[in-house]
């Protein structure tokens, strides 16, 4: 089969077109038949050495896909030959997604529904699923909340925003530009993240401090995300690769007091990650959320969809296309 290995860490260049066996599933492992997979920030952060797959190299990355299950191993008896599936959190812990084929664990994988082809479902599954566990299972999301949503445009900030409307929160979501994207998933308002004066724009927009912050870009926003929680709030970190610097001064007088500061990964959170996506794959199909597609590219051109994602000003997901 065809799969895009890198053999040394580095940037996209070091990413090249192999030809590689197909792998034989184990007995808790589907061999899915991949059309689409997508491309997440941490692939590029594995491919770039900051974190080492396990099997070494060369390493296929990649943690979302879908597509159909060609063989199931003797213990994942709850996948049929044919079944359309998809799955995030590949790329790690075992080979990836850009490949013609892959030995998913059957635990990380959910049935893809009809209506929702292989390229949506690929795109939204890093992205929904880590929007889903950082808002409802880390930042303890309740009907009435107000939520920031930092980054609302992006991959997981657009499926945060759509949640987070949909659990009965009111939403206010930053962004650098196209105010009315990020509107039309539902955020009541939308903020620039840049300037000096970013927090005082939230409590304007939304009238009051936020309950919960889904925060994608912690390095450049704890400090507002610490200036607009209300007393008792939750900001999920969803990792970046910079320090965050917070004064725990702030908290004797009073100004951060009970704020609650939370980390997530959803490539670590094997357990949820079917859960969460079966409760995902229904509502793509009746169109309560949406998956915003900003590029699709084949997977040879793997390196340039990598560079597409690390560009910024993205909207949505960047997915590749495996036949
Ligand atoms: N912990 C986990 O389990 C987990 C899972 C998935 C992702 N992540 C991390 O979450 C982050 C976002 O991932 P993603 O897939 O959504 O990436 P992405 O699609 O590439 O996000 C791009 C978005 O980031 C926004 N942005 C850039 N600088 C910003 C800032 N200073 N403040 C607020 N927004 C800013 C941009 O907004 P504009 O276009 O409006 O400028 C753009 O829309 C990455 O660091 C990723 O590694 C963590």
């Amino acid at each position: 089969m065809k799969a895009i290995r890198y053999h040394e860490h580095g940037d996209a260049d070091v990413l090249t077109v192999d030809d590689v066996p197909t792998p034989e599933p184990g007995p808790d492992e589907v061999l899915v038949r991949i059309h689409a997979a997508s491309v997440n920030p941490i692939d590029t952060y594995v491919r770039e050495g900051g974190v080492e797959p396990a099997g070494g190299l060369p390493h296929v990355g990649g943690a979302d896909m879908a597509g159909v299950v060609e063989t199931v191993g003797d213990d994942a008896e709850e996948f049929a030959v044919g079944d359309r599936v998809f799955a995030t959190g590949l790329g790690l812990f075992e080979a990836g997604s850009y490949a013609e084929y892959v030995a998913a664990p059957a635990e990380s994988l959910a049935p893809l529904p009809d209506e929702v082809s292989f390229v949506e479902g690929a795109a939204a599954a890093m992205a929904f699923a880590t929007a889903w566990r950082g808002l409802v299972h880390r930042g303890d999301l309740a009907v009435g909340d107000t939520c920031l949503v930092q980054g609302g445009a992006g991959g997981v900030g657009h499926a945060a925003v759509q949640i987070a409307a949909h659990a009965g929160a009111t939403v206010v979501a930053t962004a650098s530009g196209d105010e009315e994207f990020v509107r039309s998933l539902g955020a009541d308002a939308v903020v620039d993240y840049g300037g000096d004066d970013a927090a005082d724009r939230i409590r304007e927009a939304v009238g009051g401090d936020v309950d919960v912050v889904l925060e994608t870009h912690a390095a450049a926003n704890v400090e507002t995300d610490l200036d607009v929680l209300a007393r008792g709030g939750r900001i999920v970190v969803l990792g970046e690769e910079a320090p965050i610097r917070i004064d725990p001064g702030a908290s004797m007088t009073g100004k951060i007091a009970d704020a609650d500061v939370r980390f997530m990964s959803i490539m670590a959170s094997r357990d949820d990650q079917r859960p969460i996506l079966e409760r995902v794959g229904p509502r793509l199909a009746d169109g309560t959320f949406e998956v915003e597609i900003e590029a699709a590219y084949p997977l040879e051109a793997a390196a340039e969809a990598q560079r597409h994602v690390l560009s910024s000003g993205s909207h949505g997901k960047v997915v590749l296309e495996v036949a």
